[in-house]
Protein backbone atom coordinates (compact mmCIF):
# COMPACT_ATOMS: atom_id res chain seq x y z
CA UNK A 1 0.00 0.00 0.00
CA UNK A 2 2.77 2.60 0.68
CA UNK A 3 4.43 1.59 -2.75
CA UNK A 4 0.85 2.22 -4.28
CA UNK A 5 0.39 5.45 -2.87
CA UNK A 6 4.19 6.62 -3.45
CA UNK A 7 3.30 5.92 -7.01
CA UNK A 8 0.34 7.56 -7.34
CA UNK A 9 2.20 10.79 -5.49
CA UNK A 10 4.83 10.40 -8.42
CA UNK A 11 1.88 10.19 -11.06
CA UNK A 12 0.00 12.96 -10.03
CA UNK A 13 3.61 15.16 -9.97
CA UNK A 14 4.40 13.81 -13.46
CA UNK A 15 1.14 15.08 -14.76
CA UNK A 16 1.79 18.50 -12.63
CA UNK A 17 5.16 18.64 -14.55
CA UNK A 18 3.58 18.26 -18.04
CA UNK A 19 0.80 21.04 -17.18
CA UNK A 20 3.12 23.72 -16.33
CA UNK A 21 5.31 22.67 -19.31
CA UNK A 22 2.07 23.32 -21.14
CA UNK A 23 2.13 27.29 -19.31
CA UNK A 24 -0.56 26.51 -17.08
CA UNK A 25 -0.89 29.17 -13.96
CA UNK A 26 0.18 27.70 -10.64
CA UNK A 27 -3.99 27.59 -9.46
CA UNK A 28 -4.58 25.43 -13.04
CA UNK A 29 -1.35 23.21 -12.42
CA UNK A 30 -2.75 21.37 -9.28
CA UNK A 31 -6.28 21.21 -10.60
CA UNK A 32 -5.19 19.38 -13.26
CA UNK A 33 -3.03 16.99 -11.90
CA UNK A 34 -5.42 16.23 -9.48
CA UNK A 35 -8.10 15.95 -12.43
CA UNK A 36 -6.04 13.44 -14.75
CA UNK A 37 -4.61 11.37 -11.63
CA UNK A 38 -8.29 10.99 -10.67
CA UNK A 39 -9.49 10.06 -14.13
CA UNK A 40 -6.84 7.74 -14.70
CA UNK A 41 -7.33 5.76 -11.37
CA UNK A 42 -11.50 5.77 -12.29
CA UNK A 43 -10.55 4.68 -15.74
CA UNK A 44 -8.67 1.45 -14.47
CA UNK A 45 -11.23 1.08 -11.78
CA UNK A 46 -14.16 1.16 -14.84
CA UNK A 47 -12.12 -1.06 -17.08
CA UNK A 48 -10.01 -3.34 -15.67
CA UNK A 49 -11.01 -3.84 -11.69
CA UNK A 50 -14.61 -3.90 -12.09
CA UNK A 51 -14.75 -6.24 -15.26
CA UNK A 52 -12.54 -8.60 -13.90
CA UNK A 53 -14.58 -8.77 -10.23
CA UNK A 54 -17.99 -8.68 -11.69
CA UNK A 55 -17.97 -9.67 -15.33
CA UNK A 56 -18.47 -7.22 -18.55
CA UNK A 57 -21.71 -8.12 -18.75
CA UNK A 58 -22.78 -6.45 -14.99
CA UNK A 59 -20.39 -3.16 -15.42
CA UNK A 60 -21.93 -2.60 -18.92
CA UNK A 61 -25.71 -2.90 -17.73
CA UNK A 62 -24.86 -0.75 -14.53
CA UNK A 63 -23.37 1.91 -17.25
CA UNK A 64 -26.46 1.37 -19.24
CA UNK A 65 -29.22 1.52 -17.15
CA UNK A 66 -27.34 2.76 -13.65
CA UNK A 67 -27.56 2.05 -10.42
CA UNK A 68 -30.20 -0.48 -8.84
CA UNK A 69 -29.92 0.33 -5.25
CA UNK A 70 -27.36 3.02 -4.80
CA UNK A 71 -29.25 6.64 -5.23
CA UNK A 72 -27.79 8.77 -3.01
CA UNK A 73 -29.56 12.12 -2.33
CA UNK A 74 -27.19 14.93 -3.12
CA UNK A 75 -23.85 14.58 -2.74
CA UNK A 76 -22.66 10.88 -2.97
CA UNK A 77 -21.20 9.13 0.07
CA UNK A 78 -19.66 5.70 0.66
CA UNK A 79 -23.17 4.09 2.21
CA UNK A 80 -22.14 2.11 5.53
CA UNK A 81 -23.31 -0.94 3.85
CA UNK A 82 -20.59 -1.02 1.43
CA UNK A 83 -18.07 -0.09 3.84
CA UNK A 84 -18.60 -2.02 6.81
CA UNK A 85 -20.11 -5.03 4.54
CA UNK A 86 -19.80 -5.91 1.28
CA UNK A 87 -16.82 -4.18 0.41
CA UNK A 88 -15.01 -5.96 2.90
CA UNK A 89 -15.00 -9.45 0.29
CA UNK A 90 -12.00 -7.93 -0.73
CA UNK A 91 -9.90 -9.63 2.41
CA UNK A 92 -10.53 -13.17 0.98
CA UNK A 93 -8.39 -12.54 -2.06
CA UNK A 94 -5.35 -11.70 -0.18
CA UNK A 95 -3.04 -14.23 -0.91
CA UNK A 96 -0.54 -15.84 2.16
CA UNK A 97 2.84 -15.07 0.38
CA UNK A 98 3.75 -12.20 -2.00
CA UNK A 99 6.36 -12.42 -4.22
CA UNK A 100 7.45 -8.27 -4.54
CA UNK A 101 10.58 -8.43 -7.01
CA UNK A 102 12.74 -10.90 -8.91
CA UNK A 103 15.51 -10.46 -6.22
CA UNK A 104 13.61 -12.12 -3.14
CA UNK A 105 11.48 -15.17 -2.84
CA UNK A 106 7.65 -14.77 -2.09
CA UNK A 107 7.16 -13.14 1.38
CA UNK A 108 4.61 -13.73 4.02
CA UNK A 109 2.03 -11.25 4.64
CA UNK A 110 2.94 -10.84 8.45
CA UNK A 111 5.44 -9.99 9.87
CA UNK A 112 7.26 -9.28 6.60
CA UNK A 113 4.47 -6.88 4.85
CA UNK A 114 3.78 -5.08 8.33
CA UNK A 115 4.52 -1.79 7.36
CA UNK A 116 4.75 1.12 10.09
CA UNK A 117 8.45 1.12 9.44
CA UNK A 118 10.31 2.77 6.21
CA UNK A 119 10.64 0.16 2.93
CA UNK A 120 13.80 -1.71 3.17
CA UNK A 121 14.89 -2.22 -0.68
CA UNK A 122 14.40 -5.70 -0.41
CA UNK A 123 10.69 -5.40 -0.47
CA UNK A 124 10.83 -2.75 -3.63
CA UNK A 125 8.01 -3.65 -5.57
CA UNK A 126 8.32 -4.80 -8.99
CA UNK A 127 4.88 -3.77 -10.23
CA UNK A 128 4.86 -6.33 -13.40
CA UNK A 129 4.92 -8.84 -10.53
CA UNK A 130 1.75 -7.39 -9.34
CA UNK A 131 -0.72 -5.83 -12.14
CA UNK A 132 -0.54 -7.45 -15.98
CA UNK A 133 1.66 -5.65 -17.75
CA UNK A 134 2.86 -5.65 -21.43
CA UNK A 135 5.55 -7.33 -22.24
CA UNK A 136 5.78 -9.14 -19.14
CA UNK A 137 4.46 -12.48 -17.93
CA UNK A 138 1.26 -12.11 -16.12
CA UNK A 139 1.18 -10.91 -12.69
CA UNK A 140 0.79 -13.30 -9.60
CA UNK A 141 -3.34 -13.70 -9.08
CA UNK A 142 -4.87 -12.80 -6.37
CA UNK A 143 -6.55 -15.32 -3.98
CA UNK A 144 -9.73 -16.69 -5.54
CA UNK A 145 -13.02 -15.23 -3.94
CA UNK A 146 -14.33 -18.44 -1.78
CA UNK A 147 -15.77 -18.07 2.28
CA UNK A 148 -11.67 -18.60 2.90
CA UNK A 149 -9.27 -15.86 4.48
CA UNK A 150 -5.46 -16.48 4.52
CA UNK A 151 -3.76 -17.84 7.79
CA UNK A 152 -2.10 -14.50 8.13
CA UNK A 153 -5.78 -12.78 8.45
CA UNK A 154 -6.64 -14.69 11.18
CA UNK A 155 -3.86 -14.28 13.05
CA UNK A 156 -3.40 -10.63 12.45
CA UNK A 157 -0.51 -9.07 14.43
CA UNK A 158 -0.77 -6.89 17.74
CA UNK A 159 0.72 -3.56 15.84
CA UNK A 160 -2.35 -4.17 14.03
CA UNK A 161 -5.21 -5.27 16.52
CA UNK A 162 -3.45 -3.26 19.50
CA UNK A 163 -3.31 -4.64 22.64
CA UNK A 164 -6.45 -6.61 23.60
CA UNK A 165 -7.68 -9.72 25.77
CA UNK A 166 -10.16 -11.00 23.44
CA UNK A 167 -8.43 -13.30 21.10
CA UNK A 168 -10.68 -13.76 18.69
CA UNK A 169 -9.82 -9.81 17.83
CA UNK A 170 -6.90 -11.32 16.46
CA UNK A 171 -9.65 -12.57 13.44
CA UNK A 172 -10.12 -10.55 10.57
CA UNK A 173 -12.95 -13.10 9.99
CA UNK A 174 -14.37 -12.38 13.66
CA UNK A 175 -14.14 -8.33 13.17
CA UNK A 176 -15.84 -8.59 9.43
CA UNK A 177 -18.90 -10.16 10.93
CA UNK A 178 -19.45 -8.41 13.63
CA UNK A 179 -19.28 -5.24 12.00
CA UNK A 180 -21.39 -6.84 9.13
C1 LIG B 1 -3.28 -7.39 3.60
C2 LIG B 1 -4.47 -6.95 3.26
C3 LIG B 1 -5.50 -6.44 4.23
C4 LIG B 1 -5.48 -6.38 5.59
C5 LIG B 1 -4.39 -6.83 6.56
C6 LIG B 1 -6.74 -5.76 6.00
C7 LIG B 1 -7.10 -5.54 7.32
C8 LIG B 1 -8.22 -4.84 7.70
C9 LIG B 1 -8.55 -4.54 9.07
C10 LIG B 1 -7.74 -4.95 10.31
C11 LIG B 1 -9.72 -3.84 9.04
C12 LIG B 1 -10.48 -3.28 10.26
C13 LIG B 1 -11.25 -4.45 10.87
C14 LIG B 1 -12.23 -4.00 11.93
O1 LIG B 1 -11.86 -3.91 13.09
O2 LIG B 1 -13.39 -3.78 11.60
C15 LIG B 1 -10.12 -3.69 7.66
C16 LIG B 1 -11.25 -3.02 7.22
C17 LIG B 1 -11.67 -2.98 5.91
N1 LIG B 1 -11.08 -3.60 4.84
FE1 LIG B 1 -9.31 -4.56 4.85
N2 LIG B 1 -7.49 -5.48 4.89
C18 LIG B 1 -6.78 -5.87 3.79
C19 LIG B 1 -7.18 -5.79 2.47
C20 LIG B 1 -8.42 -5.34 2.04
C21 LIG B 1 -8.92 -5.42 0.69
C22 LIG B 1 -8.14 -6.04 -0.50
C23 LIG B 1 -10.16 -4.87 0.68
C24 LIG B 1 -11.15 -4.68 -0.44
C25 LIG B 1 -10.93 -5.01 -1.71
C26 LIG B 1 -10.44 -4.42 2.03
C27 LIG B 1 -11.59 -3.80 2.44
C28 LIG B 1 -11.83 -3.34 3.71
C29 LIG B 1 -12.97 -2.50 4.09
C30 LIG B 1 -14.06 -1.98 3.14
C31 LIG B 1 -12.86 -2.27 5.46
C32 LIG B 1 -13.78 -1.41 6.31
C33 LIG B 1 -13.34 0.03 6.22
C34 LIG B 1 -14.24 0.95 7.01
O3 LIG B 1 -14.59 0.62 8.15
O4 LIG B 1 -14.58 2.02 6.50
N3 LIG B 1 -9.36 -4.73 2.83
N4 LIG B 1 -9.20 -4.32 6.87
Amino acid sequence: MAQLHLAMLKAHNAFADEARGRGASEQAVFDTAAREMRWHYQWAILNEFLPSLVGRPLVDEVIADGPRWFRPDGDAFIPLEFADAAYRYGHCQIRQKYQLNRETDPVPLFPDLLGFRPVPRARTVDWTLLFDTPGSDAAQRAKKIDGRLAPPLIHLPVAITGETEIDEYHSLAVRDLQRG
